[in-house]
């Protein structure tokens, strides 16, 4: 039977978006005979009752597939709270666009609205997780996770040698929100001495001991600190502002650092900050995003035609497999645990990740 599926970008962009658009659109239509519409902005476009049609034609270049390299997202995305105020004109432009079935690719906060817009409309919905932050429950990868490692792992190597070249301490301040995978594994495949991460605290005395034994004892004069935006002060404060649209912002821990480490030593410890910010968002999706945007992609396709709504896809145990909603967001958002594999090595790599109980 034919069918007529919505697909949705909802939350912050990420590399691997527009690959995972692809891939529905390919295997719905190949495979289903179905039509795929893409709604822009998000519950905008629903709000608004505006859809595209979208074919593997019009998704080409004259033959050439640019979606494949394109990061952010060809549909648009919002990332604001205030969308369930407005659920009313929401559901009634969903009933308008004539949809069997949506596809939303989110991160846990924005499934977690959707879901909700979802059982109040008695939308079909299914879902595919997507954040760099990678911190959304059920799934070992969510979309533009492993691009935004590769973005950092690359900033790492650069900044490298500047602090190299002038025996200085580079603090690296980097995205993840509440968690700190992005800062984790970047960290050890970045080269970093340092990392501190919301989950786990630290203290600032430790971190100068450690860079001066690094000094002292390894003959190391620079050093790299990575640190997640959303890690707390020694004394337990969030470091945020608030913008022009009153959300608020994590932002601040770096500099932070920086000044105590500053501070912190007998001798001048020469000290820069580098705040990351969007960079991380952006770039070229790396070929691991593509290859899981794909089978997400695929794999949604199929739990429509499964009928298997209300569940999100899930990277597992090498496999994709699906979950309901409900869990995921009941889960989300996931910590990095303070005794996992990755902080482990980490340690016996030499560097120091705080202090664990
Ligand atoms: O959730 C993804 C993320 O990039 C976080 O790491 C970051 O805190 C936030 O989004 C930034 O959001 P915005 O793009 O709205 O500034």
């Amino acid at each position: 039977m034919n069918k007529r599926i919505g697909i949705l970008t909802s939350g912050g962009d990420c590399p691997g978006l527009n690959m995972a658009i692809r891939a529905v659109v390919s295997h719905a239509t190949l495979t289903y005979d179905w039509d795929v519409v893409g709604i822009p902005y998000a519950t905008q476009g629903l709000l608004e009752c505006k859809a595209t049609t979208l074919n593997l034609h019009g998704l080409d270049l004259h033959g050439i597939d640019p979606l494949l390299s394109m990061g952010g997202t060809i549909l648009g995305s919002i990332n604001k709270g205030d969308t369930l105020d407005q659920a009313e004109k929401i559901l009634a432009g969903y009933q308008a666009l004539n949809l069997d079935a949506l596809i939303a690719i989110g991160g846990d906060g924005s499934l977690a609205i959707l879901r909700e817009l979802a059982s109040q409309g008695h939308w079909n919905l299914v879902a595919i997780p997507k954040t760099i932050d990678n911190d959304v429950a059920f799934t070992e990868r969510s979309i533009g996770f492993d691009t935004a490692v590769n973005t950092i792992t690359d900033a790492l190597n650069r900044l490298t040698f500047t602090a190299a070249s002038h025996d200085r301490v580079m603090v690296v301040e980097v995205m993840g929100r509440t968690a700190g995978h992005l800062a984790l594994q970047a960290g050890i495949a970045g080269g970093a001495d340092i990392i501190l991460i919301p989950e786990i605290p630290y203290s600032l005395s430790k971190i100068c001991q450690h860079l001066k034994e690094m000094r002292d004892k390894w003959n190391r004069k620079f050093a790299l600190i990575v640190v997640a935006e959303g890690t707390k002060t020694e004394t337990g404060d969030i470091s945020s502002y608030t913008d022009s649209l009153g959300e608020v912002r994590l932002r601040g821990i770096g500099q932070y650092i920086t000044e105590q480490i500053s501070a912190c030593s007998n001798e001048q410890v020469d000290t820069r900050l580098t705040i990351l910010g969007h960079v991380q968002r952006g770039g070229i999706p790396s070929a691991w995003d593509r290859i899981i945007a794909a089978t997400f992609g695929k794999m949604a396709v199929d739990l429509v035609a499964q009928e298997k709504f209300d569940h999100m896809v899930t990277w597992s145990n090498g496999s994709v497999a699906s979950i309901s909603l409900e869990e995921v967001i009941s889960q989300s958002p996931i910590s990095v645990a303070s005794q996992s594999g990755f902080v482990q090595t980490a340690r016996a790599l030499g560097i120091y990740v705080g202090e664990s109980q």
